[in-house]
């Protein structure tokens, strides 16, 4: 176990199921055991501990400060670390509208920091089908997915309740799966270390959908 210190990464876990009796709140502790061990500073980010409404103004629409308390702990989170790891179940072969919801509220929080996707299901594939949903999602949202991506199947069987892999394969596997993520957090935290980039400039989602900063229309010449 290596101890975090001030070099630390720093990675939030956004786990989004929210229903009673859900399972893959114990691949999520899995998960930030395995960073912990790894020295980094993890945050889990539960949507059954931080209840948000249903989308109605986004973080960056509130006055700082102003955002009801969840979304601002929440935001506090999202801008405090340097990538992210998505735990999200298969619902109808996408993701939980919890995670949707919550994933939604934020923006620039996101920007120029990886994510990676864990993926799970009471069955054997593991979620693959919002795998690949998620994929696309982190994608818009600024945070681009590391190739390699963890599915578990059978979640219910696969650990306790604390998050401990009661089938080994999972240790061995997230072995790989976090080496390519810390990689991958390390090289974009340097580039954002060496070059910031101007927030006040649209990004290109927000030129694709004729949009500033501030989320005024742009006018067309
Ligand atoms: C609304 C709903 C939809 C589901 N859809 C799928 C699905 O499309 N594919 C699948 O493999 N399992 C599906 N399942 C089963 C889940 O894999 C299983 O219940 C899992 O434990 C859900 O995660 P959770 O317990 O963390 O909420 C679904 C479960 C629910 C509640």
């Amino acid at each position: 176990m290596t101890m975090p210190n001030s070099t630390s990464l720093h990675t939030a876990v956004i786990y989004g199921s929210a229903r009673q009796g859900r399972q893959g709140i114990k691949a999520a502790r899995f998960i930030v055991r395995k960073l912990e061990q790894r020295g980094q500073l993890v945050t889990l980010v539960d949507s059954q501990e931080h209840l948000l409404p249903l989308l109605d103004l986004m973080y960056k629409e509130y006055k700082a400060g102003k955002a009801p308390a969840a979304m601002e702990a929440i935001g506090d989170i999202l801008k405090a670390a340097d990538g992210f790891v998505i735990v999200s179940a298969e619902y109808n072969h996408s993701i939980p509208a919890a995670l949707k919801n919550l994933l939604d509220h934020f923006q620039s929080e996101y920007l120029y920091k990886p994510s990676a996707i864990v993926t799970y299901s009471a069955g054997p594939f593991g979620g693959v089908r919002a795998l690949i949903n998620l994929r696309a999602i982190l994608a818009e949202l600024g945070t681009p997915s590391i190739p390699s991506a963890f599915p578990i199947s059978h979640v219910h069987n696969s650990f306790d309740d604390d998050g401990n892999a009661l089938d080994g394969i999972y240790d061995e596997r997230v072995i790989k799966f976090l080496d390519e993520f810390e990689w991958y957090t390390h090289a974009l935290k340097l580039a954002r270390e060496q070059k910031q980039f101007d927030h006040s400039l649209p990004t290109q989602q927000q030129l694709c959908r004729g949009i500033n900063t501030s989320g005024m229309r742009i006018p067309r010449p």
